[in-house]
């Protein structure tokens, strides 16, 4: 879905994600959702923030699983993914902390293997994901599933791409403090959601999405294995979609 600008998509998913809560908590029941980081995402929660405060919208009944998290990373860090979703969203909301679930970028790394087994086997015990939502990195990464990964990839422990790594230098003042790793839930994983939806904005978007939705479906874009699922929407702007 093609739309003229990020605002109006944004808006657009958020009130798909509102819809969403409150169809569940018509019928009492919990919804999960798969959140995203990175810049592209920051509009849908901001109108999530405002829906709960202009209009209501309550997170009471709602479990959210992160994509995923650099390693190593403290919590508290300013460039970690638990900062980035306090900051954007969760601190404004009035979600129950113990719904929220962030990859943890703290663990020793004889203990990741066990994290990642749990961290899917919490996903399953809610019931599994009802919606994901995704942003596509330029490597065609999706969560940080870079190019290489299988298909049937779980949450794990991966190695950022020289790509992905130049991108996130603006956030840690050079790419040389930029962690090499991050745990990041698989493309096995987000597959598994009952709904998808990747966004994607501004013309620095439009060699990839082009790619990942004409292209040839391959591990060396992750994004094209989202062209097998019949649950998955594309949403981006007139600017991402320019190439296609
Ligand atoms: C980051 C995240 C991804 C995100 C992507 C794009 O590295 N791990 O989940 O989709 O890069 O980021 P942005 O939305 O800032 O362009």
């Amino acid at each position: 879905t093609i739309y003229d600008n990020p605002s109006v998509a944004s808006v657009a998913v958020a009130r798909r994600i509102a819809d969403l809560i409150r169809s569940k908590q018509d019928r009492q029941e919990t919804a999960v959702l798969g959140l995203a980081t990175g810049v592209t995402p920051i509009r849908v929660y901001a109108e999530l923030v405002r829906m709960h405060k202009e209009e209501g919208l309550s997170f009471k009944n709602v479990v959210t699983f992160n994509l995923d998290e650099y390693y190593p990373m403290n919590a508290d860090a300013p460039q970690s993914y638990v900062t980035f979703m306090q900051d954007n969203l969760f601190k404004h909301i009035d979600i129950d902390p113990a719904n929220v679930h962030i990859p943890d970028g703290t663990l020793p790394l004889e203990a990741i293997a066990d994290f990642c087994l749990e961290y899917e086997r919490k996903i399953t015990s809610y019931g599994g994901l009802d919606l994901q939502i995704l942003g596509i990195g330029r490597t065609g990464h999706i969560g940080f599933n870079e190019p290489g990964s299988a298909p049937n990839s779980g949450t794990r422990l991966v190695t950022l791409d020289d790509l992905t790594r130049s991108d996130a230098a603006r956030d840690f003042g050079g790419k040389e403090n930029v962690p090499t790793k991050a745990i990041t839930m698989g493309i096995g994983t987000i597959f598994k959601a009952r709904e998808i939806i990747l966004m994607a904005w501004s013309q620095k978007k439009a060699p990839i999405l082009k790619k990942a939705v004409e292209g040839e479906i391959s591990g060396e874009v992750p994004a094209t294995y989202l062209q097998l699922s019949d649950n998955v929407e594309f949403v981006v702007d007139q600017d991402a979609a320019s190439e296609l």
